[in-house]
């Protein structure tokens, strides 16, 4: 479209750097960030005096339209996309799931069900398999399909669940492809063997859940899979850090100089574990994800470590079952599909949360919700950022008007919400889809099939030349060791 669009007084805010400035948009793309802009009589102009003008929220970890524990999540990649877009994000990474372990067959599954997104999304790639035909259509997926990422589930045994073998073969495959891999870390051997324990206890509620797979759990699989990361020497991302335990060994690497990227989800920071103890079943298996909303104390942890750069940025796993589809563990809580809300909640919970409480500044907020992801995952300045040149995905928030988080309201197909009843400070009032003003006056203008596949290229820094680390990696395989300009 040829919408003309001016963003007038507003301050102007990405992850460096502030000012008031006005910011014009035209065919959706942003061309020029400027005070005082002078323009047209048929340009709409927006105004924005005393609100921050930011990029749009990115969310790097969605389950939308995803078949998984005998259903499927009820929020399809147009509700939740809509959801997303009420809550001031306007792009969302979704993870592909295999069919039958194929990844071209999972692809061309998802490439169906986006046609009706109304905003743009991009793909991650579990892996849950590896044999010649995934390594061959992992290759093609990087350099054919746009997808940069991929990941690997250490929990869901019996399902997705992978061995430590296939893990360090998948690690190998994306570094030399210059893919990112991603963990989900729980060690699901010992989460199975804590199911059994709860169910011969007796323990059959929501509340099992969290007692069968504790912290330490956590910390083991994402100490292990660093290490592994760390002896193939190649960057690795941490999927819903949940707990102190797994915060630590992503710390404790971080410090020691490895690439490690560690992502709490909102549930996380924001929530404990209480809930899961109500005595009415729909309430407390709303709470039910993996891993576990932990006890309280680890939800502030997290809050500090997203503050001091020990985790880098905010997903939410928004991953909806409505109460009749959490009622299928009524009697058992391993069989309540796994998955909270939170794509329409996160900007404005990690605003309330982390700015409003002093936590973060302002140019971080927008570091932690948008352009971190888009840097990690290639799409830097493209998205995630309000320059000439970039994609008009725009949001502006109002500091002192306040939000309310309810199911009444939300626009999420489920019926329920673990954020029921929050209140707080920093309502996202406009958003600004590539151009396109898609929520404004509490009202919501999409439209499906509006949303474009953004494709996310490889990192060529991971396969340049052989490091002093790949080379210890390959001489403990007893491999001849090539040798480059960097071994000397
Ligand atoms: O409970 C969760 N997190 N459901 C979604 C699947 C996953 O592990 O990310
Ligand atoms: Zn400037
Ligand atoms: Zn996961
Ligand atoms: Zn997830």
């Amino acid at each position: 479209s040829s919408t003309k669009l001016l963003i007038k007084g507003g301050t102007v805010v990405n992850a460096h750097h502030q000012e008031v400035a006005d910011v014009y948009v035209e065919d959706g793309i942003i061309v020029a960030v400027k005070p005082d802009l002078k323009v047209s009589d048929d340009v709409k102009v927006i105004d924005a005096t005393g609100k921050f003008v930011m990029p749009g929220g990115i969310d790097p970890h969605t389950h939308l339209a995803m078949e998984f524990m005998g259903t499927e999540t009820i929020d399809d990649f147009f509700s939740g996309q809509a959801a997303a877009l009420a809550g001031g994000t306007t792009m969302h990474i979704d993870f592909v799931i295999p069919v039958n372990d194929s990844l071209i067959a999972g692809l061309e599954t998802y490439e169906e069900k986006a046609k009706k997104s109304c905003m743009d999304y991009g793909f991650h790639m579990a892996i849950t398999k590896f044999d010649d035909i995934v390594s061959r259509d992992m290759e093609i997926i990087v350099k054919e399909k746009g997808i940069n990422s991929f990941k690997f589930f250490l929990a869901y045994k019996g399902s997705l669940m992978v061995n430590d073998e296939l893990l360090l073969e998948g690690l190998k495959r994306c570094k030399s492809l210059g893919a990112l891999a991603m963990v989900h870390a729980e060690n699901g051997d010992a989460v199975f063997e804590g199911q059994k324990r709860m169910i011969q206890l007796g323990i059959f509620g929501p509340e099992g859940h969290a007692l069968s797979r504790p912290p330490v759990l956590e910390g083991e699989a994402t100490a292990r899979a660093i290490r592994l990361a760390g002896f193939v020497n190649t960057p690795l991302y941490v999927v819903h850090v949940m707990s102190i335990d797994a915060m630590e060994e992503i710390a404790k690497a971080r410090k020691s100089g490895q690439r490690v990227v560690g992502e709490p989800v909102v549930s996380g920071l924001v929530l404990d574990d209480s809930g899961l103890w109500d005595s009415d079943f729909t309430t407390a298996s709303k709470y039910v994800m993996s891993p576990p909303i932990r006890a309280s104390g680890h939800d502030k942890a997290l809050q500090g470590a997203l503050s001091n750069g020990v985790l880098q940025l905010v997903g939410t796993d928004h991953c909806v079952f409505n109460s009749t589809q959490k009622a299928f563990g009524i009697d058992d809580f391993r069989k309540i599909p796994n998955g909270v809300n939170g794509i329409e909640e996160r900007m404005h919970l990690v605003w309330d949360t982390m700015v409003e409480s002093g936590q973060i500044s302002i140019t971080d907020y927008v570091r932690v919700t948008s352009t971190e992801c888009a840097r990690i995952f290639n799409i830097y300045p493209r998205k995630g950022a309000i320059i000439a040149g970039s994609d008009a995905d725009i949001i502006i928030l109002n500091p002192n008007s306040s939000f309310e988080i309810n199911a009444r309201s939300h626009h999420s197909r489920t019926d329920t919400n673990v954020y029921e009843g929050r209140r707080g400070k920093g309502k996202v009032e406009v958003t600004i889809a590539r151009g396109r003003v898609v929520w404004e006056n509490n009202e919501l203008k999409v439209v499906p099939g509006s949303g474009k596949y953004i494709e996310m290229p490889p990192f060529n820094y991971l396969f340049s030349g052989i490091d002093k680390a790949d080379a210890s990696y390959l001489s403990s395989l007893n491999a001849p060791v090539k040798r480059s300009k960097s071994t000397t």
